[in-house]
């Protein structure tokens, strides 16, 4: 295995995309976690083409229903979970794990939001247990992605196994309100004389997984450093009471709020905060394969021998915490990713430009499809968190750290759960009545 340390050289590596290769990794490794067939044989014809197409269902026009359907979502969540009966009513300090509350209302949401609801109700039961299943799972997983054979793994496989009943075709096909998405993917799977129904299952499965095992995660993270810095805190939530002014909102709490993507991209110093969290807390690794013999050409006048076979990475986190790119890169900097206003996409790095300068969703034909859909699910729970509750840090806590088990993987969970206190914050016609108090608290902390 190469891993490649210059970020000068990622542009070469990540344009050869047909010489090194992701998706034949993939192919080994991801049926060995998820439990479905190998996608590149001779049974199944086409299938990862059009596995690939699907991908296209997450991006572009089909964001907006997707991110719209995500609102809802959250907002319906939100309300039955955490905000009371009646809105807009001050209530209590609740206090809970960050990371439990993070995870409990965006595995739902986006459950629903991706695979749709079930009939005659809102919401499915038994979701809580699928999500115990689901992180019993995924706390194995860097050992199924280190090819441990799951009847090794007993808890992770019966886990996996239940996982995949709950997306057998017969009781997916009674959900309403499914995204296009999964839509397309069971009509391509039914395709296939060859997929029994729990391959099938399988697939599902494995989209629920790269849905939520990254973006909960990284959720967290974004929450985390905007509860702890509160000056950070209160710019982003005035920019959200800004974009929602100018489209002539008059947000008050006793009403439900409706942020649409093209709001949502206007949300700049939030975007920053998304960015500057997932800069600290991603670490995956961009893995590929060389096809055949070739020469690798660096720059005008470098070039390199690869071999068939050869494993070349690159390890983004290496350049995520590079004090030549980035001024004191283990501080949270929320504007770090704003210049006069706007984006700030220029970083050097020995008086060079950079072309790449963070990486959380990979690079080249291994990119995360699900990138747009992910930043904006993450954006909507924080406008909501900021705009519905009043928000602290319980004392007496150390700084939350990285647990780096699953390294090489994705976003990081931290070490330990994060305890803090939320409460329905009330406002009237965009008259915040209760900041005053709370944020006086809040820098004490
Ligand atoms: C913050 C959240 C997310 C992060 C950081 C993330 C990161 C990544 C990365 C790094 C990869 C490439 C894996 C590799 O190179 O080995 C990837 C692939 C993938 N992601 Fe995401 N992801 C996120 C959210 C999502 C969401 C919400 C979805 C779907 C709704 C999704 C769907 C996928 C899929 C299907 C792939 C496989 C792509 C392929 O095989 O070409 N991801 N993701």
């Amino acid at each position: 295995m190469t891993f490649i340390m210059d970020p000068f050289m990622y542009p070469s590596i990540i344009k050869h995309g047909r010489q090194l290769d992701f998706h034949k990794l993939s192919d080994t490794l991801a049926p060995l976690a998820f439990g479905y067939p190998p996608v590149m044989n001779r049974n199944s014809p086409g299938l990862h083409d059009e596995i690939i197409r699907s991908f296209q269902l997450l991006q572009g026009d089909n964001l907006t229903p997707l991110t719209e359907s995500m609102m809802g979502n959250l907002m319906l969540v939100f309300r039955q979970d955490h905000m009371g009966e009646r809105l807009g009513e001050e209530g209590v300090w609740k206090s809970g794990g960050m990371y439990e509350f993070c995870s409990s209302v965006m595995f739902e949401a986006t459950f629903l939001t991706i695979y749709g609801k079930p009939p005659l109700a809102s919401r499915h039961s038994g979701m809580g247990t699928l999500r115990e299943d689901f992180l019993r799972f995924d706390t194995m997983f860097p050992l199924l992605i280190a090819k441990v054979p799951i009847r090794f793994l007993r808890q992770a496989k019966a886990s996996r196994d239940k996982m995949i009943n709950y997306f057998l075709p017969h009781r997916m096909l009674c959900w309403s309100n499914t995204s296009m998405f999964i839509k397309r993917r069971l009509e391509l799977l039914d395709q296939y004389d060859t997929l029994r129904d729990v391959d099938k299952a399988a697939h599902h499965f494995a989209i629920l997984w790269a849905s939520v095992a990254n973006t909960v995660p990284a959720t967290f993270w974004a929450m985390y450093y905007l509860v702890s810095h509160p000056e950070a805190l209160e710019v982003v939530r005035q920019e959200i009471h800004d974009i929602l002014n100018l489209s002539g909102i008059e947000f008050s709490t006793d009403k439900e709020v409706m942020l649409s993507r093209q709001q949502l991209d206007k949300l700049l110093y939030l975007e920053s905060t998304i960015n500057e969290s997932l800069r600290l807390s991603s670490a995956s690794m961009n893995i590929r394969v060389a096809q055949e013999d070739f020469s690798l050409r660096l720059d005008g006048e470098r070039s390199v021998a690869i071999r068939k076979e050869d494993i070349i990475v690159l390890y983004p986190q290496s350049l995520h915490m590079d004090p030549e790119i980035y001024e004191e890169p283990q501080m949270f900097r929320h504007d770090r990713y704003i210049q006069n206003g706007r984006e700030k996409t220029d970083f050097y790095k020995d008086g060079q430009k950079l072309k790449y300068y963070l990486m959380p969703f990979g690079s080249g034909s291994s990119m995360c499809p699900g990138r747009y859909f992910a930043i904006n699910e993450i954006k909507q729970f924080l406008c909501l968190m900021l705009l519905y509750f009043d928000l602290q840090l319980e004392e007496g806590q150390t700084r939350a750290t990285v647990d780096s088990s699953r390294a090489g993987l994705g976003i990081l969970l931290p070490t330990k759960d994060v305890r803090f206190r939320y409460r329905p914050r009330v406002v009237k016609q965009d008259k915040c009545v209760t900041s005053a108090t709370s944020m006086s608290s809040q820098m004490s902390d």
